[in-house]
């Protein structure tokens, strides 16, 4: 790949893709991580003098519809108040985009255009159309081909990879490229059927593999469990079943667990032994026991990797799990990476990101990379870099 460090930025139209997908909360920000995360990058362009133009998505809204649910509005308060000047949001740039030097504007929500998600050529040429150098920094979604991350680097007179994207893909890949041993994935979260097979690599690769929230509904079920009513991916338990039949010395399956009647932050909680769930019965949390289990398999890694919580850790008394996890994380002398945005929501409200060796933005993209998968919007920086060598010199950056 080609590098933001090596273009010259003064006075040129660039075109910065960053990953704003932050969790919403109440009409505002949950969790600003990838906000900050995104502003050295843009502090640097603004610095340099460049018209900067950013662009992102926000949430899964339908094309083609204005959701003023998933406006990038918030966003662009943030990103005001975080670099005190004023980040106009543009939602109609049919007629090109107005931005000064040492200015930035903010595109609206780029997934309520039609053809975003797929990748298609009239909305990337538009977007190409804007810039003379399209820098993309969103390693969180580098694993989609969409229009803003793949298609615009085709069309786009200059391409780069920004500042954040460079870190991400050096610190992940001198991370998995010799692990100290043993190394143990965590992997918890919702997004199951997103995941499952994501699992399936990374077992290959990994010595233990701990399961978490959703995930470990559908491990419990394959091994012949009850779960009740919990959020479970019923199609996906075969798979599950296939991967604990081969490698059932790998991923150690909670013994116990926290449970509810209802999906409610005041809920009234119960422990109890998994194979004691009742039909009514929503698991929320790792139990105790399993914490030691885990905690014990956690203080000798060499290498761990973290992406998504192990228990509804937004509901007090469903966060034990993910509270006594992050710390034992952060306690182990072993080379942690964690990545994915409720993981980063859980490192911020359990105050331990200073002790985590490495923190990536991405989710998925976090997976797939780990899981060995070639990431689109890199690949496509990279075709675009060997197919025009020495655009520039790394000498005459900035
Ligand atoms: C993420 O949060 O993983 C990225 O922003 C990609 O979002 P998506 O899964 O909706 O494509």
């Amino acid at each position: 790949m080609q590098y933001m460090r090596e273009f010259k930025l003064r006075g040129r139209r660039v075109l910065i893709r960053e990953d704003f997908n932050v969790p919403l909360r109440d009409g505002g920000i949950g969790d600003d991580a990838r906000i900050r995360a995104a502003l050295p990058t843009v502090r640097t362009a603004l610095a340099a003098g460049a018209r900067v133009i950013l662009v992102s998505h926000l949430g899964r809204p339908k094309e083609g519809e204005f959701d003023p649910t998933l406006s990038l509005a918030p966003v662009a308060a943030a990103l005001a108040t975080a670099l005190g000047q004023p980040v106009p949001l543009v939602r109609d740039w049919s007629q090109g985009v107005d931005v000064g030097e040492g200015e930035l504007v903010l595109l609206e929500n780029i997934r309520f255009e039609p053809g975003e998600k797929k990748n298609a050529e009239p909305l990337a040429r538009r977007l190409a159309g804007l810039c003379e150098l399209y820098v993309n920094d969103a390693f969180a979604t580098a694993h989609r081909a969409e229009a803003s991350t793949h298609g615009v680097a085709k069309y786009a007179s200059r391409v780069c990879a920004g500042p954040l994207l460079e870190a991400e893909v050096n610190a992940l890949r001198q991370a998995i490229a010799a692990p100290a041993r043993p190394l143990v994935a965590i992997v918890g979260g919702a997004k199951v059927s997103t995941k499952l097979t994501v699992l399936d690599a990374l077992i290959e690769k990994v010595d233990t593999l701990i399961v978490g929230g959703g995930i470990a509904n559908t491990f419990l079920k394959a091994a012949g469990k009850p779960v009740g009513n919990s959020l479970c991916e019923d199609t996906l338990v075969p798979e599950a079943a296939r991967l604990l039949a081969k490698h059932t010395d790998r991923i150690p399956l909670p013994v116990d667990v926290v449970c509810a009647k209802e999906f409610k932050a005041d809920a009234p909680a119960s422990i109890k032994r998994v194979g004691a769930i009742d039909p009514d019965d929503l698991i929320l949390d790792v139990g105790p026991e399993t914490v030691r289990m885990f905690q014990k398999i956690l203080a000798t890694a060499g290498t761990i990797v973290w992406n998504g919580p192990v228990g509804v850790f937004e509901f007090e008394q469903f966060g034990s799990g993910t509270a006594h996890l992050s710390r034992a994380i952060a306690a182990s002398p072993a080379f942690t990476l964690a990545g994915g945005g409720d993981t980063l929501a859980a490192i911020a409200k359990y105050g331990v990101g200073d002790q985590i060796s490495y923190i990536s933005t991405g989710g998925g993209a976090f997976l797939e990379f780990l899981e060995g998968k070639e990431l689109p919007a890199v690949a496509i920086l990279e075709e675009r870099a060997r197919a025009q060598p020495g655009d520039v010199h790394p000498s005459e950056g900035y």
